[in-house]
């Protein structure tokens, strides 16, 4: 394990788009911070969307901060998990914000996760044909990932994230403090994430969070903040690019393939998203091999990191009686594909991957030897 002590404790990442650009704000103690909230929109009234576990734990303090600013600040707390991230949760929201007369002019602040944040976003881009929002994110996960880049959505039945909108927030204020109350599970899933920069942009960065994998699991501030604030980096890198995905941004779906496969599989909520995220990185790590984007070393390499994290890196049997077709058909509805065509994100070379289809042949081959523990 690598020391962290010199490591900065706060740090600021832009996300360029012009107009819709903003600040990605990481440390300790930001949420009760006046500071993190100014130069946002002025408006009569706020509304902190949150959910039943970090309501406790949390709106009061960011009422507080942002009440200085909005002379009205009302609150919705939806229930919990994955499963909930529906149309039922999203008219919560749309229900508070007309039985309280919110304008047009309302800010919204996502307290909570990538659920939370993914919803409010999408309520944020359609209530009055869009509000001002503000992400305040309290997982890992959503630190370095699902707060940043505009992404929001619900899931629909028939797929994960299927109905929502590229809206970005107006500020991402990222207090790692928030993380201490995080189960342990929770971080993990957000390791995953993190260690997706590195095979797809970055293997200086692979290289550092194997050296302090320890330290993170640890929650050493110093470690999260640096983990939080490259993955924010890459991420901006490549948002900045290619906000609506038109190409480059796919990149940042590595595992999510197989991933998503998993999750809708199992039943939203029971393999946690980067649970998922984590197993499905080392099969499209796998499928990279068998493409001679890699070798074994590096599919090793990584499995062996994603166990560290506390991930699963065996993939569970989906359908019992057809694994493989389960698995091909909740892939072809992955939003990467094309006229039915799976398409999945290899590693072309180590930390420069490729959006591609591959040979039904090895894509089964990795199904098949993925489940085997
Ligand atoms: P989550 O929002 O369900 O949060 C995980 C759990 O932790 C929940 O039970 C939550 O209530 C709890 N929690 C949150 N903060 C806490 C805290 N500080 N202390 C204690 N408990 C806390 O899950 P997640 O992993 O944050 O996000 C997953 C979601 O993000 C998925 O729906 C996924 O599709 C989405 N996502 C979106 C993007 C994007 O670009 N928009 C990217 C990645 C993932
Ligand atoms: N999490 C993938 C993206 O934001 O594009």
């Amino acid at each position: 394990m690598t020391s962290q002590a010199n490591l900065p404790l706060h740090h600021r990442v832009s996300i360029e788009l012009g107009d819709r650009s903003y600040a990605i704000d990481i440390g300790s103690g930001l949420l009760d911070a006046l500071a993190s909230y100014a130069q946002l929109p002025a408006a009569h009234s706020a509304m902190i969307v949150t959910n039943e576990t970090v309501f406790p734990l949390y709106a009061a303090r960011l009422q507080r901060a942002i009440s200085s600013r909005y002379a009205v600040v009302h609150t919705v707390c939806l229930p919990d998990g994955e499963s909930h991230k529906s149309w039922e949760s999203l008219n919560l929201i749309f229900d508070a914000l007309l039985s309280h007369g919110c304008d047009r002019k309302t800010v919204l602040f996502a307290l909570g996760g990538g659920v939370v944040g993914d919803m409010t976003g999408f309520a944020a881009a359609s209530y009055m044909r869009g509000v001002p929002f503000v992400q305040v994110p309290t997982t890992l996960l959503a630190q370095v990932d699902s707060s940043v880049g505009g992404k929001t959505a619900i899931n629909h039945p028939l797929g994960k994230n299927m109905i929502g909108a590229f809206y970005q927030p107006q500020r991402v204020v990222c207090d790692l403090d928030t993380l201490n109350t995080l189960p342990a599970r929770e971080l993990s899933a957000g390791l995953a994430e993190v260690i997706k920069y590195g095979p797809i942009a970055d293997m200086d960065f692979l290289d550092w969070i194997e050296a302090h994998i320890d330290a993170l699991m640890a929650r050493e501030p110093g470690a999260l903040a640096h983990a939080v604030k490259r993955s924010c980096e890459i991420k901006s890198w490549v948002v900045g690019q290619d906000e609506r995905e038109s190409g480059l941004r796919a990149i940042l779906n590595f595992g999510h393939t197989f991933g998503h496969a998993i999750e809708a599989g199992m039943g939203y909520g029971a393999w946690l998203h980067g649970e998922a995220v984590g197993c499905g990185m080392v099969m499209a790590a796998r499928l990279s091999e068998l493409l001679g984007g890699v070798d074994a070393a590096f599919v090793e390499r990584l499995t062996r990191l994603v166990k560290a994290s506390g991930l699963p890196t065996v993939a569970p049997v989906i359908d019992a009686q057809d694994n493989l077709g389960r698995y091909l058909a909740l892939m072809s509805v992955d939003k990467k594909s094309e006229a039915g065509e799976i398409k999945f994100v290899v590693i072309d070379r180590p930390g420069h991957a490729v959006v591609r289809s591959a040979p039904d042949a090895l894509v089964a081959q990795v199904i098949a030897e993925s489940v085997r523990p």
